[in-house]
């Protein structure tokens, strides 16, 4: 099997949806300093370019959670692989995801946040595939994209540790050879 990927949202795009994001933080922090948790890896990269385009002042946290094994299934299981280093008592924190498939992470990452004491937990995804959704409940308050139910790379997101480094989102095809 031969691997190729197709673009589904451009470079721009991605550049120009981040910067309209960047804007929209930094209206609704206005006066006040917003704390980005980022959930590793696949996260890591648009944080970056996420925090650049925020005019508020910023901090940075990073904690990684595992829910999936080598392949594009969910295991339903979530693990704490890496907690954050600093407490989030008094914090304004926002939540910083890849993408948002099952909600499964992000459900079970909001609830213990939220018991550290934060003032505020918000959370922000680049990416939302809301037909994979099996959690109820998950309130997303910064969507980049939503995108159909189809496993994509790029940007930080991964197919087996591989494509994190593409500059825009694309879907992993498999053809024969
Ligand atoms: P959830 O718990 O099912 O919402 O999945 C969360 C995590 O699964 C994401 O943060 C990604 O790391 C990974 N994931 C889900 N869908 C995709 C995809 O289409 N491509 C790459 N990784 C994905
Ligand atoms: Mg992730």
């Amino acid at each position: 099997m031969a691997e190729t990927i197709r673009v589904m949202i451009p470079e721009d795009e991605v550049d120009k949806r981040i910067a309209e994001l960047g804007a929209a933080i930094s209206r609704d922090y206005a006066g006040k300093a917003v704390h980005l948790v980022c959930v590793l890896k696949g996260g890591a990269t648009f944080m970056c370019e996420l925090a650049k385009r925020i005019t508020v002042p910023v901090s940075f946290d990073f904690m990684s959670v595992s829910s999936y094994g080598a392949g594009t299934k969910s295991s339903g299981v979530v693990r704490i692989v890496k907690d954050l280093d600093e407490p989030l008592e008094g914090k304004e924190v926002l939540v910083v995801e890849d993408i948002i498939d099952s909600g499964r992470t992000l459900s079970y990452l909001v609830d213990m946040l939220k018991k550290r004491g934060p003032k505020s937990v918000h959370l922000c995804t680049l990416l939302d595939k809301p037909d994979r959704r099996v959690v109820e409940g998950v309130v997303v308050d910064y969507v980049g994209f939503t995108i159909p139910d189809e496993f994509v790379v790029g940007y930080g997101l991964d197919y087996d540790q591989r494509y994190r480094n593409l500059p825009y989102i694309g879907v992993v095809e498999f053809t024969e050879e």
